[in-house]
């Protein structure tokens, strides 16, 4: 932080549904990686340069209740967050303007948290951090501003080893949960009943939820990169894509398999699922220290468009004359195929920004075709460290005869 400057993180909001029921709380994850409070109504704030010590780091919770405690259970105590945090001053969040007003003005500036996510939703959405910037600015209108999240993401990218210790256990739930996919699958069965496999595996292990709601695609499905509906029936032939993750204790997997419903894959297939296969275990090898994620994205590229013209989808020659900003390959192959993961499973990072020790991304080239009703991506997440990579879902199988095994045994 810039000198004589204070940090406002604030939680995220409980979103209602129509009516008197909320939609599940997911904590604003700078304020939870600097806090460790999952609870809605907190605010962090800190002040390093502050003249008494005890303005220095303060974090205020919501003041519970005798009704909160009846309807909702119990809420964080002072003694609690401070246990939680490591932050010895608790301070309740209804005196929050007011204890803010008392430092303000020995301050110069502010730092405030905003979700500077690339593909941030862009409609109407405010959130509570929206809320905080716009009050604040209002407020004390001739401070200096700063973006807490340029802070952040320099710092979030880097796990400690307690987060990676979480993101292998969430990884290892949803090894668990595609072996009970891998049981479950059967001509005619429901992509919503192999969807109950995984949701059983996050339950019955302790996870918190889904990381994200999963993909369970059956046939030509798997073509809608962000298909979720899961609601049409496997057929015998078809192939499915499964991308899902779990979260827990916060902390995300994302993994992408392709199974063949009726536990073998035709000829094309397998020459459709090799082809990404390699795209994955080429490509991840380009995950080490020092390289950028935008380069690697290109060199994955290149695979997947060499792949391309050996399965006869793309003709070299047509390949030497392409228009390099609408190259040919996006027509088969269309998304980043490597992104950060951790508090969120997007996390945050910058793509041009050099791979360092300790940064976990995932790995998931994939080929769709339409046209012949076949979407296939593959799905890993690699642990960088000094000397390339640790693959965290290697016990998740992925080569053909295993998974075809799998299905039959
Ligand atoms: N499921 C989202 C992703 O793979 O990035
Ligand atoms: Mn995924
Ligand atoms: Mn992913």
């Amino acid at each position: 932080m810039e000198k004589n400057t204070i940090a406002i993180i604030s939680s995220n909001d409980i979103k209602h549904t129509n009516a008197d029921d909320v939609m599940g709380f997911a904590q604003n994850n700078d304020l939870f990686y600097l806090s460790g409070i999952d609870q809605e109504e907190t605010i962090l704030v800190l002040y390093p340069n502050a003249y008494k010590s005890e303005n220095r780091e303060i974090l205020f919770v919501k003041e519970t209740n005798e009704h909160i405690k009846i309807w909702d259970g119990e809420k964080l105590s002072k003694e609690h967050t401070s246990k939680i945090s490591g932050i010895k001053r608790i301070e309740w969040t209804n005196d929050f303007e007011k204890i803010l007003q008392l430092i303000a003005f020995e301050a110069d500036g502010f730092y405030l948290g905003h979700n500077e996510h690339v593909k941030r939703a862009t409609y109407n959405q405010q959130t509570l951090q929206d809320k905080t910037i716009q009050w604040c600015k209002e407020k004390y209108p001739l401070h200096q501003y700063h973006r807490a999240a340029k802070i952040t993401r320099a710092l979030r990218p880097i796990k400690a080893s307690q987060e990676i210790t979480l993101i292998q256990k969430a990884a290892n739930i949803s090894i668990e949960g595609f072996h009970r996919v891998l049981k479950a699958i059967k001509p005619n069965c429901k992509e919503y009943e192999l969807e109950a496999e995984l949701t059983f595996s996050i339950i019955k292990n302790g996870g918190t939820r889904h990381a994200f709601k999963p993909i369970v695609a059956s046939g030509k499905n798997a073509c809608a990169l962000h298909y979720n509906t899961n609601d049409n029936i496997c057929k015998a032939g078809d192939m499915v894509l499964l991308d899902f993750g779990v979260c827990y204790g916060n902390y995300n997997s994302d993994t992408t398999r392709c199974i063949p419903v009726n536990g073998k894959f035709s000829e094309r297939q397998k020459e459709i699922y090799s082809a990404v296969l390699y795209c994955l275990k080429e490509g991840s090898k380009l995950l080490k220290p020092g390289v950028i994620p935008a380069d690697y994205e290109k060199q994955m590229a290149y695979l997947v468009e060499e792949q391309l013209i050996k399965l006869g989808l793309l003709h070299a020659s047509e390949v030497a004359k392409q228009d390099p900003e609408k190259p040919l390959y996006k027509k088969y192959f269309m998304h980043g195929t490597a992104h950060h993961l951790g508090l969120d499973v997007h996390d945050v990072g910058l793509y041009s920004e050099a791979l360092q020790p300790g940064m976990v991304l995932t790995c998931e080239p994939g080929i769709y075709i339409p046209e012949e009703g076949i979407g296939c991506r593959l799905e890993n997440d690699y642990l960088i460290t000094d000397i390339g990579n640790i693959n965290l879902t290697q016990e998740m199988p992925i080569e053909i005869e295993e998974i075809e095994d799998l299905i039959n045994i």
